[in-house]
């Protein structure tokens, strides 16, 4: 039996994870769901987002579908994602970014980085340490390296290593790797591939780079495909798996039923393929593009269809295929 981990989380994670959840039921009667219930919303009932047996819970899962979690800026509250994230050791953030005449990959490093955790913070000075290993780049290029050689076989290396010396290392080691596996490589300081992404998307295949950076990109390059509600993401690790859009949850539009569940959508259908359904993640996309083209749009997309409307339209997609 084939066990999914459900975390709605907090805000939209309450309306686009149902509909996403509503497919792979469809498409997968024979599995099995089960909530867990961490985020900000246990955090104000108990005093804690996410404890041990949550963890735990999660383990038990063969795939994890995750909305997504509020993170209020305070200085004692520990990230519900970034622990998950670090407790499955999922250490590939995969971003894909793809529209008409591009198809590119982010590949975002999960557990270091600027996002090591190690922080000190007093009155007048607060730091973060910056963790850049040589055990953690190599796992991250080398899945970069394997997604670039399923794709067209061009990584583009991101990175500031004119300013900061530990990305000299993360540098430095993946040019060492691409050259190993001899895959094209080109590297680009961040910023300014920040630009280039928009202006010429159709010349990147994979993108490796460290976490914030993969963070801040993926965000940027989503304008390419009209936005937040449309990247869907997968994190990996050698032994756990999550899919979760790779926008937050919103508070904003949260409760009014308008978020674009489309980001969640595919990021299920990252699951399935994950789960060896290509045929099931193909469906999925080609169902939301039909309700696409028949002019069913969120508002974020200039339509006026609610998230659960949108989600029905695909439900009906799908059950006429089936
Ligand atoms: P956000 O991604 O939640 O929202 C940014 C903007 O995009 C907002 O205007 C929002 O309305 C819009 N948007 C996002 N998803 C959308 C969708 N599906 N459909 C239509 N519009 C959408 O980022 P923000 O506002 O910076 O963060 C809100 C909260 O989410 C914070 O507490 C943050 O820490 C958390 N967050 C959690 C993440 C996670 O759980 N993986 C990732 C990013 C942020
Ligand atoms: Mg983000």
């Amino acid at each position: 039996m084939t066990r999914i981990a459900i975390v709605e989380g907090d805000g939209i994670g309450h309306e686009v994870i149902p509909v996403a959840q509503n497919v792979l039921a469809l498409l997968h009667p024979d599995y099995e769901f089960f909530p867990v219930g961490v985020g900000y919303g246990r955090w104000e009932q108990t005093g804690c987002p996410c404890a041990d047996h949550d963890i735990a819970e999660l383990k038990t899962a063969d795939a994890v579908l995750f909305g997504a979690v509020t993170t209020p800026p305070m200085k004692d509250y520990q990230s519900v994602v970034l622990r998950i994230r670090k407790a499955l050791d999922l250490y590939a953030n995969l971003r894909p970014v793809k529209g008409d005449g591009f198809d590119i990959m982010i590949v975002r490093e999960n557990t270091e980085g600027l996002y090591s955790g190690i922080e000190e913070t007093g009155p007048d000075r607060a730091t973060t340490l910056r963790v850049v290993t040589r055990a953690g780049t190599e796992r991250i290029v080398r899945a970069a390296i394997r997604l670039a050689q399923q794709r067209q076989g061009k990584l583009t290396i991101g990175h500031k290593a004119n300013v900061l010396k530990s990305d000299v290392l993360f540098r430095d080691i993946c040019i060492a790797e691409a050259k190993k596996a001899g895959v094209s490589y080109n590297e680009k300081f961040i910023d300014a591939l920040g630009l280039d992404v928009l202006q010429h998307p159709q010349a990147y295949d994979v993108i490796v780079t460290t976490n914030i950076f993969g963070d801040i990109l993926s965000d940027v390059a989503s304008y390419l495909v009209g936005g937040l509600g449309l990247v869907p993401s997968a994190n990996i690790g050698d032994r756990y798996a999550l899919f979760e859009p790779v926008h937050g949850s919103a508070p904003d539009i949260a409760g009014k039923n308008i978020a674009n569940p489309i980001a969640t959508l595919r990021s299920a259908a990252m699951l399935l393929e994950h789960l060896g359904d290509n045929g099931g993640s193909v469906r999925i996309e080609s169902a939301i593009q039909q309700v696409l083209a028949s002019g069913v749009r969120t508002r974020d997309l200039g339509g006026s269809a609610g998230t659960r409307e949108f989600g029905d339209a695909v439900l009906r997609v799908l059950g006429r295929q089936g």
